[in-house]
């Protein structure tokens, strides 16, 4: 087998029907062993819990293949990990994180050909996905349900790859205070849906959220963590007091090499609005984002302009990158853990 005829330069971030899956099932109390699977369909009962309450968490990560012709993950305990904590907060049964990392393991093995080629521009992004399948007609967690990883092959999120893009102020709120905005559930993004599909009819790229409770700290944005730059060139990563950031593991890896490798000043605390005109650079970071630098943002009118500007990425920003992407990719040593061999 080798590579599948695909134009990689020029893919989307969209669905691609890749060759195999991994599915296994939760009845009578336990998972069943899984199996890999060339059916992407799945098949539920009118009255499963999904469909009514919304029972459901995912995961995103990636595979790359590094410049020796390597496949990599990266960092997939952490995605392990978090899929732990958003099933177990939906009262979901946790898939043990040593059989996720293996079915990922697996997945992305059985769909090797699909992974873009070093250089490419591409990568194989791998979502791993649990839903109840289970019958419910009252508010309760089901008794069944489904776990699932796919993989499709995506380039850039954003339009344009790595060119500065405008975001916008929102109006409506992503996550309430004390609620689900920290575990990765399907939920958390119905929200969102209304807010960015206003946010690209008025031309931004995405909305940022504000904490719902006083509306006046920064959060994240729909799908990406923020990340900031003084003029100093230290880094600032907004926290949330209310525990309604996803915890981003793209953010937690840039903090780490920012502090540890490239020697940055980090600051990780509440950012109020206010404050972000001071700033010298703006990123959204994560899985699909990578870091993608924002030029401008709109507060309903407003615009506050980085000196990074509209051209490209401001210089620290672009030092994270290519440190960050470096260690995906094989280019620069990984830090211990890190990197996944298939
Ligand atoms: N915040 C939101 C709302 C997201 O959907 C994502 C994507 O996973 C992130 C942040 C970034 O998280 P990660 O870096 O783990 O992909
Ligand atoms: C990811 O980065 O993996 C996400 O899940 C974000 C989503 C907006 C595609």
């Amino acid at each position: 087998m080798s590579k599948k005829n695909l134009d990689w330069a020029n893919i989307g971030f969209s669905y691609m029907v890749a060759d195999k899956r991994f599915v296994s099932n939760y009845k009578d109390g336990k998972w069943d062993d899984g199996v890999i699977t060339e059916n992407s369909m799945v098949t539920l009962s009118e009255d499963a819990g999904v469909l009514h309450y919304a029972q459901e968490c995912f995961e995103g990560l990636k595979a790359y293949e590094t410049e020796d012709g390597k496949i990599v993950t990266f960092r997939p305990d952490l995605n392990a990990a978090r899929m732990e904590d958003s099933a177990k907060r939906l009262e979901m049964p946790p898939f043990p994180a040593d059989r996720f990392i293996k079915a990922v393991e697996e997945v992305v093995a059985a769909n090797k050909d699909w992974v873009p080629p070093f250089g490419s521009g591409a990568t194989l992004y791998i979502r791993p996905v649990m839903f109840a399948t289970g019958n419910v007609i009252g508010v309760k967690p089901a008794d069944e349900y489904q776990f699932r990883i796919f993989v499709t092959p995506v380039g850039p999120y954003f339009k344009g790859g790595a060119k500065p893009i405008v975001v916008k102020i929102s109006d409506f709120d992503r996550a309430a205070p004390h609620g689900t905005g920290n575990i990765k559930a399907g939920l958390n993004y119905a929200m969102s849906l209304h807010a960015i599909v206003t946010a690209h009819e008025e031309g931004f790229a995405e909305n940022v959220y504000l904490d719902a409770e006083s509306r006046t700290y920064i959060e994240e944005t729909g799908g990406a963590n923020i990340i900031f730059v003084t003029k100093e060139g230290g880094l600032v990563v907004p926290k949330s007091h209310t525990d309604s950031i996803l915890p981003s593991i793209t953010r937690r890896s840039i903090v780490y090499v920012a502090r540890e490798i490239l020697g940055l000043d980090v600051e990780e605390r509440p950012v109020k609005l206010s404050e972000v005109e001071n700033f010298a650079e703006m990123g959204l970071c994560g899985t699909a984002a990578v870091i993608s630098p924002v030029g401008k943002i709109n507060d309903h009118g407003k615009e506050i302009c980085f000196p990074s500007g509209m051209d490209e990425m401001g210089p620290v920003i672009k030092k994270l990158y290519d440190t960050l992407t470096g260690i995906q990719m094989g280019k620069v040593p990984a830090p211990e853990g890190w990197i996944h061999v298939i």
